[in-house]
């Protein structure tokens, strides 16, 4: 099932799919030129027409290609954190297909620093006649569920596509980050629009600030559209609940009797987290310990999503997160993924 480099750039140059990993989620790759390319990702995802994806470049990639314009704001930002977790939003080349940004005015782009990943787009470009090519790929998940961190999730995700050979997944390492990119939005500075932080992750608000010199906006309603913005989103198929930390030690006596759920909390708490009462009384409650590491909590949360997702629970429930700065994309995510569910 597993193809090579050479193989995944031909593919794509051939209008099909191919996911393949980066160091934040795995990506389902199409030639970000080819807009029938581009539609299968639409259909193979379940996703709306008109929620653009990212366009992944080589590092030696020529950024004007791509984009209309490059403000000062976006090479200080590309200088600090390329190749690396970051997607700029900004104004799109005139030739760049509207299936790729949803028929907005802008495009997103990102250089991941996966050396997989570098390999792909770098052998994709050597196919292209003028040396640039782009691989638009959104999270290779299905609409709304969970982004991939390995291989295998993506296997699991489209048996479908791959057994109809439209879609080839190139293999690596799980996913060294473990939440998608952060989304800068630097496509409005002409309207007096400073820089606006879309989509919260690994690189932090504080690391942004200090190579803008100012700290980035929220959207307001104005904003591009970011699916994963949605409010209900990144979920499991098992209803997730957020639970502050004293709720969580008597979490068992609220467990209808019969019922099974898991409960995610910080090693610290754990030992202070009843976990049956008589069956009579309650259900039974199954406790994972997780990091009290912002970085270490992200690397595992979706693979532990999804392996908590097959176990039968009737509920998975996480401790509340702190409201600290360095948790805000973890806070994000599974906010979204709890409001599917409420
Ligand atoms: O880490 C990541 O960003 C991963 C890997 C594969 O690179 N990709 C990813 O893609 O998370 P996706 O499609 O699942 O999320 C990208 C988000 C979407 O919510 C999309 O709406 C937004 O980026 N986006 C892409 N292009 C945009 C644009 N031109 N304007 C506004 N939002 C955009
Ligand atoms: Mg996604």
């Amino acid at each position: 099932m597993g193809i090579r480099i050479q193989e995944a750039a031909k593919r794509l140059a051939e209008g099909d799919l191919v996911a393949f990993p980066t160091e934040t989620v795995y990506g389902l790759g199409a030639d970000a030129e080819n807009p029938s390319a581009v539609a299968k990702i639409y259909q193979a995802k379940g996703r709306p027409q008109n929620h653009p994806v990212i366009v992944h470049l080589a590092p030696n990639a020529d950024l004007s290609y791509w984009v209309s314009e490059v403000p000062v704001e976006a090479k200080k930002l590309i200088e600090h954190f390329w190749p690396g977790p970051l997607t700029l939003i900004l104004p799109r080349a005139t030739h760049i297909p509207d299936a790729v940004s949803g028929g907005q005015s802008s495009v997103g782009v990102r250089c991941p620093s996966h050396p997989v990943a570098q390999a792909l787009l770098t052998a994709f470009s050597a196919l292209k006649p003028n040396g640039q090519g782009g691989v638009a790929a959104p999270s290779a998940n299905k609409f709304g569920q969970v982004s991939p961190t390995s291989a295998s999730h993506v296997v699991s995700e489209f048996p479908a596509e791959i057994q109809a050979g439209v879609l080839s997944v190139l293999e690596g390492d799980d996913s060294d980050i473990g939440i998608e990119s952060t989304i800068v939005d630097l496509s409005r500075l002409k309207e007096g629009i400073g820089a606006v932080l879309l989509r919260p992750g690994h690189i932090t608000r504080a690391q942004l600030a200090e190579v803008l010199g100012y700290e980035p906006a929220s959207p307001d309603k104005a904003a591009p559209r970011v699916s994963g913005s949605l409010k209900a989103h990144y979920a499991p198929r098992t209803p997730l609940q957020m639970v502050r930390e004293e709720e969580c030690k008597q979490l068992v006596s609220h467990i209808p009797v019969g019922e099974k759920w898991v409960l995610m909390a910080f090693k610290e708490i754990v030992s202070q987290v009843t976990s049956q009462v008589s069956t009579v009384e309650a259900g039974t409650l199954e406790i994972y310990a997780v990091s009290s590491d912002p970085v270490a909590y992200a690397r595992e949360i979706y693979g532990l999503l999804r392996r908590l997702d097959e176990q039968g629970y009737q509920r998975i429930c996480v401790q509340a997160l702190p409201q600290d700065a360095n948790w805000e994309a973890l806070n994000d995510r599974l906010q979204r993924a709890a409001a599917a569910f409420v």
